[in-house]
């Protein structure tokens, strides 16, 4: 006979990994305060842009299909190995699924154990507005005050929120071929205080702004900017253009502008960066902020960040929820590794527990 489940042997305190769902995220932002996350998140986030060298890199490993990808992206430092599981389907709005959902893990480099597991959906467009904010603050103009947002998606209220948090920036022209996505960004945004135009085409939304964000989603190579919409000085934050056959650009604007990135051989299979030769130059993020290389160097500039979104924000973006939780306990204890009392003993655990 089986003993009764009372005799089973209850996992050890090893085997539990702190857990936290998207309800918990929720709880966690909430309690920080989103432009207060934001602003943290970056602080995070820059010190790893620091530390650049220190890291174990690699362009992400993507899977792609008809209808989109699935990546994995892994970053380690001496200490931790993080990675994050994200898809990137941009059908899957009309279908009532999100374009990008995701998960992940950071684990201890001494024993390989993981240390937290996490939802990383609403943590993904946390880490993403925090970084391209970050970045603006050494590519956009100064005075910057005024943000074109085109693409009204997911990620769109976060990029405004963290581009206030960091920047200042609080008026915003918002487009998106979908009115109903620009009447929910407007609704929203106007909540949060800010002065938001709603915009009827992409060229009335980038009159007068200083910023451009272009967070649209279409798996081809689509034109959301041509080159007569981007005058000088202009700061161009394009997020979108994620996916080797996925970019926002015109080429011609890439020809005219200062290029930042995150990490080259991956922004150059995946960024607007795939449509110019492989050779052409561009400035690695992390070497502006290490003082290294030069950001903005004048009014007149065009300044690309062209952002593909890279591990190593996702690294930072984990480490920062850990250090949260230890004084906002948001989480689960996860029964996620096996633990038998005998290390070499993982059949008999098995038995043991009928
Ligand atoms: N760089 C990064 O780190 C990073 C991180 C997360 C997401 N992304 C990318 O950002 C993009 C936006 O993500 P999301 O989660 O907000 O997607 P989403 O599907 O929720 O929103 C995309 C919006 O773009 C609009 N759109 C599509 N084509 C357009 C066009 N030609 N002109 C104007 N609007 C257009 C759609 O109507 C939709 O409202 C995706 O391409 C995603 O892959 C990048």
């Amino acid at each position: 006979m089986p003993p009764a489940a009372a005799t089973r042997p209850a996992p050890s305190d090893l085997a539990f990994v702190p857990f936290v769902s998207v309800d918990n995220m929720m709880r966690l932002v909430n309690a920080i305060g989103v432009e207060p996350f934001l602003r943290e998140l970056a602080a995070y986030i820059h010190a790893d842009f620091l530390r650049w060298p220190e890291f174990d890199k690699t362009p992400r490993v993507a899977s792609h299909s008809r209808d989109g990808v699935i990546e994995l992206m892994p970053a380690a430092d001496a200490r931790h190995y993080g990675f994050k599981y994200v898809n990137g389907h941009p059908k899957n709005m009309r279908e009532g699924y999100q374009t990008v959902t995701a998960f992940g893990v950071l684990s201890s480099v001494a024993n390989g154990y993981p240390v937290l597991l996490s939802e990383m959906t609403l943590l993904t467009a946390l880490r993403t507005a925090a970084t391209s904010a970050l970045a603006a603050q050494f590519l956009a103009p100064r005075d910057a005050d005024v943000m074109a947002m085109i693409g009204n998606g997911a990620q769109c209220e976060f990029q405004a929120l963290a581009f206030r948090a960091i920047n200042g920036v609080n008026r915003l022209r918002l487009y998106d071929i979908d009115p109903n996505a620009t009447a929910k960004a407007v609704r929203n945004l106007t909540a949060q205080g800010f002065d938001v135009v709603h915009c009827l085409s992409a060229e009335a939304a980038v009159e007068g702004a200083q910023i451009i964000t272009t967070c649209t989603a279409d798996k081809q190579y689509a034109t959301i900017l041509t080159d007569n919409m981007v005058g000088s000085g202009v700061h161009l934050n394009a997020i979108g253009g994620d996916c080797p056959g996925k970019t926002e650009l015109h080429r011609d604007i890439l020809l005219r502008s200062d290029i930042f990135v995150e990490y080259p051989p991956q922004t150059r299979i995946e960024g607007e960066l795939q449509q110019l030769p492989k050779d052409h130059p561009v400035t690695e993020l992390w070497s502006v902020m290490a003082g290294t290389a030069k950001g903005r160097r004048d009014g007149k500039q065009i300044t690309l960040f062209d952002s593909v979104g890279f591990a190593i924000e996702d690294f930072s973006a984990l480490r920062f929820v850990r250090d949260m939780l230890e004084t906002h306990p948001h989480f689960d204890r996860l029964d996620l590794l096996a633990d038998p009392d005998d290390p070499r003993d993982l059949f008999g655990m098995l038995i043991r527990a009928r």
